[in-house]
């Protein structure tokens, strides 16, 4: 299964996103992700629906958003709309995830189902059927630029495992800390979309940062 990188949009210089999204695509990156939070299901607000739709005009990476929003069934249109292609949204927020899932595919974008570190990764079990992505946090939502949580490795060689017995064809995404020294332990695991935003963003060159990442993807 080809591996993907998703930088996250959260550590972008939002002084020159135009700029630094023109940057991170040219050197060959196929996704952005991007990280939409309301203050109430995370302890942080980032960005949300005219900032996608701002950028659309200016990208033509797959736009990856990741709701950490109470709710999202009620934006997921207005999502849609502004240009998301995959929409991912938490486990935790609603309580009928195949509905919301159903209401995305209505829209004509991709599903994902996100689990926090404390959801157990059974919960996700009886959706994996309806889902062109798992997203595991390896890290607690709400920040960039925290510590990688090792103990979530687990999730994803259990999804990975899955994935096989079932013959299902979804993507397994990993977000939260995940940097060019650690990546290589996710990919073992299985997964196949990595997340990076510190550590594309973060740095000085954020194109040599991404290239770092396609190398270690080709090893
Ligand atoms: C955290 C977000 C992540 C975050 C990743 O709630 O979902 O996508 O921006 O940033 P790093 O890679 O710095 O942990
Ligand atoms: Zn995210």
């Amino acid at each position: 299964m080809a591996i993907y990188l998703s930088p996250s949009m959260l550590s972008i210089d939002f002084a020159k996103i135009g700029e630094q999204l023109a940057i991170i695509e040219q050197a060959g990156t196929p996704y952005i992700h991007l990280d939409v939070m309301d203050g109430v299901f995370v302890p942080n607000i980032s960005f949300g629906i005219p900032v996608i739709k701002g950028i659309r005009k200016a990208s033509n990476m797959v736009f990856d958003a990741h709701l950490m929003i109470v709710e999202p069934e009620k934006y997921v249109e207005e999502f849609r709309k502004a240009g998301a292609d995959i929409i991912n949204f938490h486990m935790e927020a609603t309580e009928d995830p195949k509905k919301v899932i159903d209401l995305i595919h209505s829209t004509g974008a991709k599903a994902g189902i996100t689990i926090k570190p404390n959801t157990p990764v059974e919960a996700v079990k009886p959706y994996l059927a309806d889902l062109e992505m798992v997203l595991v946090m390896t890290v607690e939502p709400g920040f960039g630029g925290q510590k990688f949580m090792e103990n979530q490795v687990p999730k994803i060689c259990q999804l990975a495992l899955w994935k096989e017995e079932m013959n299902l064809g979804y993507d397994i995404q990993v977000d939260g800390g995940i940097t060019q020294d650690n990546v290589r332990i996710v990919l073992d695991a299985g997964a196949n979309v990595i997340v990076a935003g510190s550590a594309v963003f973060g740095k000085e060159d954020i194109a040599k940062a991404a290239k770092d990442f396609f190398e270690i993807f080709k090893e």
